[in-house]
């Protein structure tokens, strides 16, 4: 076995995006292509010698073929031990999971998320560091800068690794084990939720709908609703992981998830239906007759956390993406906590978690976790909602209407408009931040504006200043519209409006989400001029 010094040249293109690179297949298939951008990784941390790393991926399409060479790259630069999930497999929340459990250095995960997979469809690869985390901006700009740069890579002629037999080998000096990539995690949930009153509540007929997509949490789900926790065979559907999905986009909205919803509102709908992504991240949640807003289910899970073993001292705080709807606020108010207002990205979470700030956090993207790990993770809100539920013994509907009865209710859609071209995009934006100063005390029908800015966030922790993170115009009485462009898009432009009405304690707390924001979508076009730039008169998606 020998370490070989590969000569190379720079691929221009490997500025990692919001969640690592990102690109299709056959642009990873590029000789050195994978390799340029792991030891770009690599290249850029520092004191690694000897310390740990995890590694594994979703189990898309190329996944097996970039972990046996991020194995032999991490053994040659100089890692001394490997932690790789059985089979290649390991879901963003278990990495994050691990890295903590193992004190690793840090972690690579292959993985595109929510995206399609196959030959000619999305991979991906990023970093996170020691605290389970995404690499925060300081480390990806090092690797694109390195990855603009780099003339070698060093990786271990060797034999592949056995991936689909737990056990020790070694590449070099590094030691390679592989491992179960479900049980960590299981005990980890095990120890945070009520499982012995979650499986009585299974037990005296609470029927489960799990879609796994068959995307990676497959095996997880099987392993604790099904094995752990006593629901029947077949609760988890699509439960086994295929490099291409099934041909499906592993994403869980109403959309993609179709199925699962159209069951959750037919005649024999079971009591509670959910849905996780690519990586098992984001989560999807249906009662039976209704389906929860993500922004919603932060709210609900943060207001009943405590029925939870593992939150029962209550929360030190709550945190949630500015374009997330202020439903949370308003328990973190009634529970006297602090509640933080972040940009849109998970790693903005990071610094309240590990500053013991914030227990909860949430996005409108279906993401929802705690500080148990340093991810969103989809199954943890499965089980946070099934104790709940447990301990509670009412239903999803139930327990949403006492909610909307006590704080209010937040009506809450996402309007996105998807390949708009990206000058125009641009000048949407320009223009309304241009606007900004002269919209307060301005009036659309009978709705008033009382402010309007671009959001800013001063992290509280390390007073890092993010600016330009969206257009919020804010209506009296607490309505709002929010307008930013997406940061995950592949082709032109994504609009996203975020449009929510504030209905207080009291008011008409039960109508369709589409009445209650009629005159909201129209004032978004009145102040926007979104037709006027992009051409379009209606939304692609509504989420
Ligand atoms: C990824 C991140 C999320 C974020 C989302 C926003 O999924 O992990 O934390 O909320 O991107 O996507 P957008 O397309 O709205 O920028
Ligand atoms: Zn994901």
């Amino acid at each position: 076995m020998t370490i070989r010094e590969v000569a190379t040249t720079p691929f221009p293109d490997q500025k990692p995006g919001t969640s690592g690179l990102r690109k299709k297949v056959p642009v990873f298939q590029q000789p050195g292509y994978a390799e340029n951008f792991i030891q770009s990784i690599l290249d850029s941390l520092e004191g690694f010698a000897g310390r740990a790393l995890v590694i594994g991926g979703d189990g898309r399409y190329h996944n097996r073929a970039v972990i046996q060479t991020a194995i032999r790259m991490a053994a040659a630069n100089g890692f001394g031990t490997i932690l790789v999930g059985r089979g290649g497999i390991l879901s963003t929340p278990a990495a994050s999971h691990l890295i903590r459990l193992h004190g690793a250095f840090g972690g690579i995960i292959l993985s595109a998320s929510h995206n399609p997979g196959g030959p000619t469809e999305d991979f991906g690869i990023k970093y996170n560091i020691a605290n389970g985390g995404p690499a925060p901006e300081r480390i990806t700009d090092a690797i694109f800068a390195r990855s603009k740069t780099i003339d070698r890579y060093r990786i271990f002629d060797a034999p592949d690794v056995d991936l689909d037999r737990d056990g020790e080998t070694r590449v070099g000096d590094a030691v390679v084990r592989v491992i179960d990539p479900v049980a960590d995690y299981a005990t980890l949930m095990e120890q945070l939720f009520d499982f012995p009153a979650i499986r009585e509540l299974i037990g005296s007929g609470f029927r489960i709908a799990f879609d796994a997509m068959s995307a990676v949490t497959g095996p997880y789900a099987i392993e604790i609703l099904e094995h752990r926790l006593g629901a029947p065979k077949g609760t988890v559907r699509n439960g086994t992981p295929l490099p291409d999905f099934g041909g499906h986009h592993p994403d869980p909205n109403l959309v993609h998830a179709r199925a699962l919803y159209d069951e959750m509102m037919g005649s024999d709908a079971p009591d509670f239906g959910a849905a996780s992504d690519g990586d098992g991240d984001r989560n999807l949640i249906i009662g039976k007759g209704i389906f929860v807003t993500p922004s919603d289910s932060l709210a609900m899970l943060a207001a009943n956390a405590h029925l939870a073993p593992g939150y029962a001292r209550g929360l030190a705080g709550i945190a949630r993406s500015m374009p997330t709807s202020a439903a949370a606020d308003r328990v973190a108010e009634a529970l006297g906590i602090p509640l933080f207002e972040t940009p849109t990205g998970w790693k903005f979470f990071g610094n309240l978690l590990d500053a013991g700030q914030a227990t909860i956090c949430g996005e409108e993207s279906a993401g929802t976790g705690s500080d148990h790990v340093r991810e969103k993770d989809g199954l943890w809100a499965v089980l946070l909602w099934l104790n709940i539920l447990a301990a509670r013994r009412q239903s999803v509907q139930a327990i949403a209407t006492e909610h909307w009865a006590r704080f209010g209710r937040n009506y809450y859609a996402r309007h996105d408009y998807e390949g708009v071209d990206t000058a125009a995009g641009d000048a949407l934006i320009a223009d309304l931040r241009g606007r900004l100063a002269g919209l307060p005390g301005t009036t659309i029908g009978a709705l008033r504006i009382e402010a309007a800015d671009d959001f800013a966030y001063h992290d509280p922790i390390d007073g890092t200043q993010s600016h330009g993170q969206g257009i919020r115009i804010l209506f009296e009485g607490g309505s709002r519209i929010v307008f930013r462009l997406s940061g995950t898009g592949t082709s032109g432009a994504t609009i996203r409006v975020y449009i929510e009405r504030y209905e207080p304690v009291g008011g008409n707390l039960g109508r369709a989400t589409g009445d209650a924001i009629a005159d909201l979508i129209v004032a978004a076009e009145t102040i926007a001029g979104i037709a006027r730039h992009t051409g379009r008169t209606a939304p692609d998606v509504i989420t």
